[in-house]
């Protein structure tokens, strides 16, 4: 065997992304990024408030045939070249996971090239692996996003082991939220993080949930992986639908009481307020899972991985407590296919394919 030459694309939400990479037969652990390129359609999206799905398929359809032929144009490769054609299955939004899927299975089948399926999830993580091959196992990984917040374990390489979610909310949804009752842009991450940073975050006490007993008793059971403690199911879950709420509260207070629009100050200090609630509620359940499952390292990954008060605290805390905590480049952590090609090739390597009647699937689960 030599070589190993991936196309990965990623369309499960408003980006049509495609990327070249390469595993070399000598040095398995390493993947190698030839060319990535992202069409965004956040233009097309911000002037409705949010990603419009039926907006998102069309976009996705436009856009595919290009992006994959720059990937190949930036990477110096043929179709011909190809040894495999990866895919995000799910989870996103069907119709645009459709778009991705349909193209990679006729691609496929027309070079007599191995399909692989890719979880969007393992994706985030696998960008983890990406910027560091070496990450010290086993790990805890805390994947957020905008449509995900979750915890897996990684006893090993290419084993995810679901131990902690979030019961409402993503906490990037939670971002995009709040930046819309501040009347700020979509997607309100990146624009919140970048008021947040001029605010004082202690300024308003927006609480941070904390599950009750009951709360843990009640939703979905997740299994607790094998040889640890029942006490750790549920545990590790978040919710983010509360301090929503609340900053919902504040503003309307506030606007009752003084109808003037907000100072940038205020706005500023309401940004880093809610910031530092999300932040201090990602990280305390983290790094409590980190613990509790013995981790060496401590991974971060998905779109809200982007967030520089989330990055400075997550490195300065596992700094003071010994544990090498782990984050994407600000490139790799928004969606992007390099992430779906790491995550395919790890899948291929391991010998998972699919058939050419492989549906995507818009709730698939890890
Ligand atoms: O992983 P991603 O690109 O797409 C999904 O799989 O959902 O994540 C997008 C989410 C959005 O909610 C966006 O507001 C959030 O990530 N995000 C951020 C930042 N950059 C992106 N949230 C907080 N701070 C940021 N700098
Ligand atoms: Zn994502």
């Amino acid at each position: 065997m030599s070589d190993t030459t991936l196309l990965a694309i990623e369309t499960s939400c408003d980006e049509t992304a495609a990327a070249l990479a390469i595993e070399k037969e000598a040095d398995p652990a390493s993947w190698e990024i030839l060319s990535t390129v992202i069409a965004s359609q956040v233009e097309i999206h911000r002037e409705w408030g949010g990603v419009v799905p039926e907006l998102a398929s069309r976009q996705h359809l436009r856009d595919i045939c290009g992006v994959v032929e720059r990937a190949l144009r930036d990477g110096e490769r043929g179709f011909a070249q190809l040894d495999a054609i990866a895919v995000t299955q799910g989870p996103g939004l069907v119709g645009s996971l459709l778009v991705g899927v349909a193209f990679a299975k006729a691609l496929a089948v027309a070079l007599d090239r191995p399909l692989v399926p890719v979880h969007h999830l393992a994706g985030h993580i696998e960008s983890l692996f990406l910027c560091h091959p070496d990450l010290p196992l086993p790990t805890v990984v805390l994947v957020v996003s905008g449509g995900h917040t979750s915890l897996y374990h990684l006893p090993e390489i290419g084993t995810y082991r679901l131990v902690g979610r979030t019961r409402d909310d993503a906490a990037g949804e939670a971002f995009d939220k709040v930046a819309k009752l501040l009347g700020l842009a979509y997607p309100g991450g990146p624009i919140i993080d970048r008021l947040a940073q001029k605010g004082n975050e202690r300024a308003i006490q927006f609480p941070v949930a904390r599950m009750t007993h009951a709360d843990r008793a009640a939703g979905p059971a997740i299994v607790s992986p094998p040889g640890f403690p029942k006490d750790t199911v549920g545990r590790m879950d978040f919710s983010f639908s509360g301090v929503k709420t609340a900053v919902a509260r504040y503003l309307q207070r506030r606007r009752t009481s003084d109808p003037n629009p907000f100072s940038q100050n205020e706005l500023a200090d309401i940004c880093a307020s809610f910031q530092r609630a999300v932040v201090d509620a990602l990280l305390d359940r983290a790094f409590e899972a980190a613990r509790r499952f013995g981790a060496c390292s401590l991974g971060i990954a998905g779109g809200v991985s982007a967030n520089s008060r989330l990055r400075e605290l997550a490195i300065n805390r596992g700094r003071d407590q010994g544990l090498p905590v782990v984050l994407p480049t600000l490139h790799l952590s928004t969606d992007n296919a390099a992430m779906i090609a790491a995550a395919g090739l790890r899948q291929l390597r391991a010998g998972v394919t699919a058939r050419p009647d492989l549906n995507a699937v818009a709730s698939l689960a890890l």
